[in-house]
């Protein structure tokens, strides 16, 4: 039975998928809008209608909002590569924070009202103290970080003035794949840790670089707070659910997703060489710009206001579901140098 219709923007990425699948699954009707340039046609997932549309094309948004009756928006497109962002900050506001000054505006002109958005734990910058919950300042050491502080600010006041309810989900750092093995697509060229040590166990690369061994912490490596994709995917559904909820009177919420645990840079590539039964060759190097030593979550207000509690928060299940991803590529990669 079809409950709802969402649209999921960005369903074609790899967080994106992940959630299309969390709805698909519930029973909604799940409509994803991609202009494919990060997302890859292979995530739409069967059971879902896919609509090529770009957030930064304003007519092609007002074309699927002007035929479509949504209840709620997901909205995930963006560019989300840190260093990047540091190098040509007008791009990363032209797609995130126009791009979602878009999006909304589009409800907005078709009378769509619920919003869930894809923030990042990057709005809070350093730390001062751990864990991380939402009271902390927002100082953000990198544009990346400003563009979804800035992006929040404007969600909040279109909940204030034109009565968008929204939740944004502060993500801390999303690894891992769909356990049942129905989502499969890769990052090319990917910047996170986790993919690179997975193309260093296929041998598509041949050392990961560790960025900074002399940080305050336990074995001098960067710690994080790793979180599943598909529990990411499941707080969507939760706040959709609950943004559903505050029709009469428009809510705002900003929620820590992280496990609460934290894993070194060292732990992480130790737990990926006993997974895979690879080398991965390591190179310490100097810290990347803007790193801090330590990021963990406190995600009380997401369990306590959607009633969320991530259920995949050991490392290895993380790294496995990955792996599993990985190890059928390096197949592929092998089966294809043998043949040229
Ligand atoms: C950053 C953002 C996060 C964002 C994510 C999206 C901050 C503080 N965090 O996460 O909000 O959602 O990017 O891409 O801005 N590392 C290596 N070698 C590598 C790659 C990474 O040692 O080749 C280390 C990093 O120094 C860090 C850890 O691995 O300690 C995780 O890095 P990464 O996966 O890039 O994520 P963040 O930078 O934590």
């Amino acid at each position: 039975m079809i409950l709802q219709s969402v649209a999921i923007v960005g369903g074609a990425g790899y967080i994106g998928s992940h959630v299309a699948k969390a709805f698909r699954d519930d029973g909604f009707e799940v409509h994803i809008l991609d202009n494919l340039s990060a997302g890859a046609k292979g995530n739409v997932l069967s059971g879902t209608i896919f609509h090529h549309c770009d957030i930064l094309v304003p007519s092609s948004l007002d074309r699927f909002f002007g035929t479509q009756k949504v209840a709620g928006v997901v909205h995930l497109a963006a560019r989300k590569a840190v260093g990047e962002s540091m190098n040509i900050p007008l791009v990363y506001t032209e797609a995130n924070v126009i791009g979602t000054h878009n999006v909304l505006a589009s409800m907005y002109r078709y009378g769509c009202k619920h919003f869930i958005y894809s923030s990042s734990a990057a709005v809070y910058g350093t730390p001062d103290y751990l864990p991380i919950d939402e009271d902390h300042p927002l100082n953000p050491d990198n544009y990346y970080g400003y563009t979804k502080k800035c992006s929040e600010e404007m969600i909040s006041w279109y909940g204030k003035l034109v009565g968008i309810s929204s939740i944004s989900l502060r993500y801390f750092n999303a690894v891992g794949y769909d356990h049942a093995g129905e989502i499969r697509g890769i990052e090319s060229n990917p910047n996170n840790l986790l993919p690179r040590v997975m193309e260093c166990a296929i041998g598509v690369r041949d050392h990961i670089d560790v960025f900074g061994v002399d940080f305050d912490t336990e074995d001098g490596t960067g710690v994080r707070d790793y979180v599943h994709v598909s529990d990411l995917a499941n707080a969507h559904l939760l706040a959709m659910k609950y943004a559903l909820t505050c029709s009469e009177k428009a809510c705002t919420h900003s929620l820590n997703l992280g496990s609460e645990k934290g894993a070194s840079v060292y732990e992480i590539i130790k737990a990926s060489r006993e997974i895979t039964g690879r080398k991965i060759p390591t190179k310490e190097v100097v810290r990347r710009p803007g790193d801090p030593a330590t990021l963990i979550a406190s995600s009380q207000q997401a369990m306590e206001i959607l009633g969320w509690t991530p259920k995949h928060t050991d490392i290895r299940d993380m790294i496995e579901t990955t792996w599993e991803i990985y190890k059928e590529l390096e197949s592929a990669y092998y089966a294809s140098k043998n043949r040229t």
